[in-house]
């Protein structure tokens, strides 16, 4: 596992979990009578291998057709969920399939203390709580207002990009807009929003363990600082609304309110950088879909959407059984890991008869891209407004643009699915 998968793996929660009894799992007798070599590969897979991310898709289908709800050994046990119907049951049944650290969540964000993360390491009514609480600053006319800050950026750094001709479009233009735009949405200063960028890149380029615990600890050090300096001061922002409010009946302690915004950065950081990366692939390697787009910038939500569904940057996350159930014929247990993998729910044959191919003009239907039930994306109208207004300033800028001959994409799969590099030149 890579140390940036290690350091953002607060998004998965699948890892060091006590590993499941084999024999009491129910399943090993159709395991070794299954002649079906989907269950082979299904036993050792293991989402953060690196290796899993070129084939990721044609895995994922052998599962659904052969084992839908598969058994893995790897990261101490797991139910690999790959079907759209049992993906949302799991989502949609909080009281059985649980989010909450207590049950095994892994804590990874530095100096938190094992302290349970608000919103996104909670249950049922807790969860509910920080969620009413939130959702005033993430509906679309909230996400809306963020537009003009969002296009301003853009500009500012497709201006930037546009005389060289050529550029890596991941770290010079997907990388460079979301750490900004959750730093505006936290209520960071103007010019405290790039200091916050540059941590959250140096964390994840990181190259040792050592170097990642030194930008860790600035990292804490500077949100600790913006979190203590806003008790008892009043603002419209989240972290000054996330800070002074009793939520559920009490304030959040410093750590939890730390853990909280780890999260919340790398949910709207990550997410959104990868799934630009796949859009711009997608539009690199379709040149007529690329011409259309640009004839016509009023599909851009359109080819946004359809990059969530077809390319899901949330790839998997975790829950924890906590009472007995079953699932598409599977036996659970209190304390069964079941990873969540929301790509291939999208591209189920049962809801997605052509589920592979990238289609604008699709017949509007829900898909899984977003997550379902309680923990459905809180951020997602903001996702969808940055999306659309970086792809507007760059098809505007830049309308042409090509991959060298003969490249092939690097893809990532793990916790998030992106691309690594998108090496591309334009006429200037
Ligand atoms: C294309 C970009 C994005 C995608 C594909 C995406 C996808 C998802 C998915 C699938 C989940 C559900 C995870 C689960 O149930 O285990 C989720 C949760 C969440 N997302 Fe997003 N997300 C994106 C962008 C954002 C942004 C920009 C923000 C914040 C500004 C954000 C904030 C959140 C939060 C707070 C949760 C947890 C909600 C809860 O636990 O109630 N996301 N996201």
């Amino acid at each position: 596992m890579t140390l940036r998968a290690q350091r953002w793996i607060t998004l998965v929660r699948m890892e060091a979990f006590p590993c499941p009894e084999l024999g009491e799992c129910g399943l090993l007798s159709d395991v070794s009578q299954s002649s079906d070599p989907a269950w082979d590969r299904a036993r050792t897979f293991d989402h953060l291998d690196p290796a899993q991310a070129a084939t990721i898709h044609e895995t994922l289908a052998a599962f659904r057709k052969a084992c839908p709800v598969a058994h893995s050994e790897a990261h101490g046990g797991m139910y690999v969920v790959t079907r759209f119907d049992d993906l949302r049951h799991v989502a949609r049944h909080g009281d059985t399939f649980s989010s909450a650290a207590e049950v095994g969540a892994v804590v990874v964000a530095p100096e938190t203390g094992g302290v349970i993360a608000p919103l996104f390491e909670q249950d049922l009514e807790e969860h509910a709580g920080w969620r009413r609480h939130l959702q005033p600053f993430f509906t679309p006319p909230a996400a809306a207002g963020h537009e003009d800050y969002i296009r301003r950026v853009a500009r500012e750094v497709v201006a930037g990009l546009a005389p060289r001709g050529q550029a890596d479009l991941v770290p010079d233009l997907c990388a460079k807009i979301p750490p900004l735009v959750i730093a505006s949405l936290l209520g960071l200063p103007e010019e405290q929003r790039p200091t916050l960028a540059a941590l959250v890149h140096g964390l994840a380029a990181a190259d040792s363990a050592a170097a990642a615990e030194a930008i860790g600890r600035e990292y804490t050090e500077f949100l600790l600082a913006h979190i203590r300096s806003r008790r008892g001061k009043t603002g419209s922002d989240v972290l000054t609304s996330v800070v002074n409010s009793e939520i559920n009946g009490r304030l959040a302690s410093d750590h939890e309110l730390l853990k909280f915004a780890f999260l919340l950065i790398a949910a709207g950081n990550l997410t959104t950088t990868d799934q630009l990366a796949s859009i711009l692939l997608e539009l690199a390697q379709d040149p007529a879909l690329r011409r259309r787009v640009v004839a016509e910038p009023g599909l851009i939500p359109q080819l946004v959407e359809e990059s969530v569904r077809h390319e899901s940057a949330v790839a998997a996350t975790g829950r924890t059984v906590v009472r007995e159930t079953e699932l598409a014929g599977v036996p659970l247990r209190p304390g069964d890991r079941m990873l969540l993998t929301w790509g291939s729910g999208n591209r189920d044959e049962e809801h997605f008869p052509d589920g592979d191919e990238f289609r604008l003009g699709r017949p509007r239907r829900p898909h899984l891209g977003w997550g379902a039930g309680a923990h459905r994306c809180l951020g997602l109208h903001v996702a969808r407004v940055e999306l659309r207004v970086i792809c507007e300033e760059f098809l505007a800028a830049i309308p042409e643009f090509t991959l060298p001959d003969g490249f092939v994409p690097e893809r990532t799969y793990g916790v998030i699915r992106g691309v690594k590099a998108l090496p591309v030149t334009w006429p200037v």
